[in-house]
């Protein structure tokens, strides 16, 4: 049986208490569908600052190169506030992206029929949503140097931070958008500012050539981001893929999310380029979702996101693609039996705990 090595870093806030029910999953992968599932684990962000005084340790660090796929939980919390900017908990999760390479970061906004109530639009804006971000996520503003704070002497400060993309960079990520676009209804909208911003004008420029090189079959469209979050809210339907950089996605990405009821609903896969030997890419899979410190340790957090991260690791690692859909299928059903936790909870629901949810998911599949 091949074996399989995934590192759990549950990280902070509800990241432990929402991947303790994913390991549920593993177990259930691993009884079902003899999936051979190893477990490493190690810490990240805040926890991983209390022991190490680094947001992640060279140890776990070196585990997660060496892992098939690393399963995150989250990072951050008021406890860590203070801490130095370069040992913040957030520090931990964007050396993984940047050291792994995972440049392509695939974030699905799904509405379930269960929950079109639960949106902020209203329910024919989102019923049957199904759009996917793809955010580039080790280069841009995140990474770009200079980044820093000068004391001008005068009593004045400057800041500085630098968006910066090289062409590479841009055809890659829209490489992957184009394919997924082919897996879907075949159509990819570019967002930038390139009315206003260098990096926008070569984004729009590479994204247009590399369609024209190599996926005419799939529509393309180009809009400023701001049109594009406006129109996020305004009829999401009329989007399939969308590709953006680092800071537009994170910010589109959070919007997208929350037309479809509740963040704590929503997967994410970052994936890194195939390697050139055994085609399998790096891999980390989180919820969007942060750590919600101000409700963890009270076992009311929602683990499907966790869970739904799970099932993104099953596809694009592991091309599990059959229990992959077993366990999204479990996820819908269960929320159209009326189970929902306290962030979903509507009028004759019924309010499940984090485990209790986790224990629904798998005796839906375990039948
Ligand atoms: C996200 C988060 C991160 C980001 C933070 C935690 C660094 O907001 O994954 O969207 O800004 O990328
Ligand atoms: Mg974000």
């Amino acid at each position: 049986m091949t074996t399989r090595k995934l590192l759990l870093l549950p990280g902070d806030g509800v990241g432990p208490e929402t991947m303790n029910q994913m390991r549920k999953l593993i177990d259930w992968a691993n009884r079902e569908h003899a999936a051979g599932f190893e477990i490493e684990e190690g810490l990240v962000g805040g926890a991983a600052y209390d022991a190490h005084g680094a947001s992640i340790s060279e140890q776990d660090m070196a585990k997660a190169l060496a892992a098939d796929a690393v399963l995150f939980g989250a990072v951050g919390g008021p406890k860590w506030d203070d801490v130095a900017y370069e040992v913040r908990p957030e520090a931990g999760l964007l050396r993984l992206r940047k050291d792994l390479g995972l440049f392509a970061n695939l974030r699905p906004a799904i509405c379930y029929p269960a929950l079109a109530d639960s949106s902020s639009l209203r329910k024919e804006v989102v019923e049957g949503l199904d759009i996917l971000i793809v955010r580039e996520l080790t280069g841009g503003v995140y990474f770009g140097e200079p980044k820093e704070i000068t004391d001008l002497g005068n009593g004045q400060k400057r800041a500085i931070d630098t968006q910066i993309y090289d062409t590479f960079e841009i055809e890659r990520i829209s490489s992957v958008a184009f394919e997924l676009a082919r897996t879907r209804t075949n159509r990819v909208c570019s967002m930038e500012k390139r009315n206003v911003m260098k990096s926008g004008v070569l984004w729009n420029e590479v994204v247009t050539a590399t369609h024209a090189a190599g996926y005419k079959d799939v529509e393309l469209t180009h809009m400023l981001a701001d049109a594009g979050g406006m129109q996020l809210v305004r009829w999401p339907k009329q989007f399939d893929v969308i590709v953006t950089d680092n800071l537009f996605g994170d910010m589109l990405s959070d919007v997208a999310a929350m037309l479809t009821g509740s963040l704590g609903m929503l997967p994410s896969a970052s994936l890194g380029a195939p390697d050139e030997a055994t085609g399998s890419r790096r891999a980390l899979y989180e919820p969007v979702h942060g750590s919600a410190p101000d409700i963890a340790g009270q076992g009311i957090a929602n683990p499907i996101a966790m869970i739904a991260s799970f099932a993104m690791c099953l596809r694009y690692s592991f091309d599990m693609v059959e229990p992959a859909g077993q366990v999204e299928e479990a996820i819908a059903a269960v929320l159209d039996a009326g189970k929902r936790t306290a962030d979903i909870m509507s009028d004759g629901c019924e309010q499940l705990s984090t485990d209790a949810m986790g224990d629904a998911i798998v005796e839906q599949l375990t039948g």
